[in-house]
């Protein structure tokens, strides 16, 4: 890489959603992650701190404006002192190339002057992406972001294989210190660091609190903008096919206790006959129906469901589609079933699309199933999307777990044969349900056999 021919210039400055106000001899700093109040402050270092947002100035400014306004050394030091406890908001740039902004209440920030000739390269886990009309690069291993220019986008590509730190020594020392690239190899051989695959990383960095700047958790962003997505989804259309209703009653004074389901509930992958299509009315009656429709209530601005599964929210985002292989009362093809009326409708899937999805089923089993029933769970995601802001996929994940133990134990207390299945084919599905893999796909499948092999065999 040829140097830049800019000479850049360190600037410091605040977040520019950070506010400062001063009242009664306080000065108080509201920002994102929280607030911060400081207070018996000389007038002086109070005025220099007032007028820092929303603007960058040279690294030294602040402490030379003090002085040149009559400032102690005394107060310098004070000056110095709470713009570290500023941390958390503080911007440093190196202009005109980037700003390094604090994204985390802990964002421990320490440039240093690193060694001429060691290289430095952008991280694997290093991402840039739009953000409004500017280009910031973020990694999930930094609590911080950075913004870049156009003036910046020869040293970024250049990242990628190395730049010698000599060549660009304050925007190296910067992006080093922001934790988006490094010199050394220690992302391959840190065996913590390489065991992430870098969306996974991402992906928990941005779907728990500590490394990500929000908006976070129950935000209800898109509420007086966009209707929430119906509790149920609009039946598909195709032919209708009521399913048996088990009584709860002879159910339950049928089934093993809950400690014999619970201990003799295992993965079976072998079958002997398959399930009847009255069981599997009785699986998804027991475990997937809509109990009960409930709201708007006040706190819950969107109609929500129960079903003997939980469900964050009570959002209920999740649905599910049967692909029958073999089934004694069902056709091979593919069902959505619907968890308000508990009945499935038939899907006009294409049958090679059937085929592969039982293929691709088998395949997670290694081979062992030739499976009976396939379910295959989707998602709304905007269902989820509409109340939670940073967490939505993840907590549909987890849902997707509790229904599969829901599942699990079910079809244990059945004697059917239950297998959770960790790797579908979204497009595939997507495909096979005639889905559009944005608003709704899989991110879950589960095998359902009729008897476990040995059982049906008396072993
Ligand atoms: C989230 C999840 C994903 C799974 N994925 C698969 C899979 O893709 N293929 C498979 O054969 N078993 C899969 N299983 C079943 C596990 O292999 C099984 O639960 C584990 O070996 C323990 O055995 P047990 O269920 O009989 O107690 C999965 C289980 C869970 C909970």
């Amino acid at each position: 890489m040829t140097a830049p021919a800019i000479r850049p210039v360190l600037m410091i400055g605040m977040r520019e959603d950070a506010v400062v106000e001063s009242s009664g001899g306080a000065l108080t700093i509201t920002q994102p992650f929280g607030r911060i109040t400081v207070r018996g402050l000389p007038p002086g270092v109070a005025a220099v701190l007032r007028e820092l947002p929303g603007r960058l100035v040279g690294e030294d400014e602040p402490a030379d404006r003090l002085v040149a306004s009559g400032g102690t050394s005394q107060e310098v030091a004070l000056l110095y002192l709470v713009l570290s406890r500023l941390r958390p908001i503080l911007v440093h740039a190196v202009e005109p190339l980037l700003r390094v902004v604090p994204i985390a209440r802990d964002a421990v920030y320490q440039p240093r002057d690193l060694p001429p000739d060691d290289i430095v390269r952008l991280s694997r886990f290093a991402l840039v992406r739009r953000s409004g009309e500017g280009l910031v690069l973020e990694s999930p291993l930094s609590r911080h972001k950075v913004t870049l220019t156009e003036a910046a986008m020869p040293l970024l590509a250049a990242l990628g294989r190395g730049v010698m730190v000599k060549e660009a020594p304050e925007a190296l020392s910067h992006l080093v210190a922001a934790g988006v690239a490094g010199a050394g190899d220690t992302e391959d051989t840190d065996p913590a660091l390489r065991a992430w695959d870098f969306h996974d990383l991402l992906f928990h960095a941005r779907s728990r609190w500590g490394r990500q700047e929000g908006p976070f958790g129950a935000t209800f962003r898109f509420l007086g903008e966009l209707p929430p997505e119906p509790v149920v989804k609009p039946l598909p259309e195709g032919p209708a096919l009521p399913l048996f209703r088990p009584s709860l009653e002879e159910v339950a004074a049928a089934d093993p206790p809950f400690t014999t389901v619970l201990e003799s509930r295992r993965s079976v992958r072998e079958y002997g006959a398959p399930p009847t299509v009255r069981q599997l009315g009785e699986l998804l009656y027991r475990a997937a129906r809509v109990r009960e429709v409930f709201g708007p209530t006040p706190g819950m601005p969107y109609e929500a469901s129960r079903r003997p599964y939980p469900g964050g929210g009570a959002v209920h985002e999740l649905e599910l589609y049967l692909t029958v292989g073999r089934c004694e009362g069902l056709a091979l093809g593919a069902y959505y079933y619907d968890p308000l009326g508990h009945r499935l409708v038939t899907l006009p899937a294409r049958q090679e699309d059937t085929r592969a999805m039982l293929a691709m089923a088998s395949t997670a089993t290694g081979g062992l199933a030739t499976p009976d029933v396939l379910v295959t769970i989707t998602s709304r995601f905007q269902r989820k999307s509409w109340k939670y802001s940073g967490l939505a996929y993840a907590a549909t994940l987890k849902n997707v777990g509790v229904l599969y133990q829901t599942l699990y134990l079910v079809a244990t207390a059945m004697g059917l044969a239950p297998c959770a299945l960790g790797s579908g084919d979204a497009d595939l599905a997507a495909r096979a349900f005639g889905l559009d893999w944005v608003r709704e796909s899989s991110v879950g499948d589960f095998l359902i056999g009729g008897a476990p092999r040995e059982a049906a065999s008396g072993s």
